[in-house]
């Protein structure tokens, strides 16, 4: 159960190509720390001003980042979450899955681990994180 359990996570994992670029070994050693999760359209995945502790990866499906002025959709391939995680403030948006989705969660603990073993993977969720946030803080 285990193995077949690393198999479908890794599937979905490589349909990310912000996972596939990273190699095998790379890969390997993220996928143990994801959990995949589906979600229907409308759930509400976080809530703006609630603390965070995981961040999602989209393998299929949509969701829209309510922020003014106009809500951002995001689809396969994009992550969200990862601010709280990374500023350590609450969540600064909420997230609802607008299409049935397949999701990747990572946790708070696992991504401050990453950080250490795999800083070019952890880098790239940086940087996007702070365009966010400039681009928020500039509205
Ligand atoms: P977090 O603040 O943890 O929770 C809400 C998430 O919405 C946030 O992390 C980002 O992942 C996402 N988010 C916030 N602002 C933007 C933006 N301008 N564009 C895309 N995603 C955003």
């Amino acid at each position: 159960l285990q193995r077949r359990h690393f198999l479908r996570t890794w599937e979905l994992v490589i349909s990310v190509p912000l996972f596939r670029d990273l190699g095998a070994a790379a890969v390997a050693d993220i996928v143990r720390l994801l959990q995949s999760r589906d979600v229907e359209a409308g759930t509400v995945v976080m809530r703006k001003g609630d603390p965070g502790d995981t961040m999602y990866f989209i393998v299929s499906g949509e969701a829209t980042v309510h922020i003014a002025p106009k809500p951002v959709v995001l689809g396969p391939g994009s992550f969200f979450g990862e601010m709280s995680l990374l500023f350590g403030g609450p969540r600064t948006a909420t997230v609802v899955a607008t299409k049935p989705s397949v999701l990747l969660v990572l946790d708070i603990a696992d991504l401050h681990d990453l950080a250490g073993r795999r800083p070019e993977f952890v880098n790239l969720i940086e940087t996007e994180a702070r365009l966010r946030r400039d681009r928020n803080d500039g509205t």
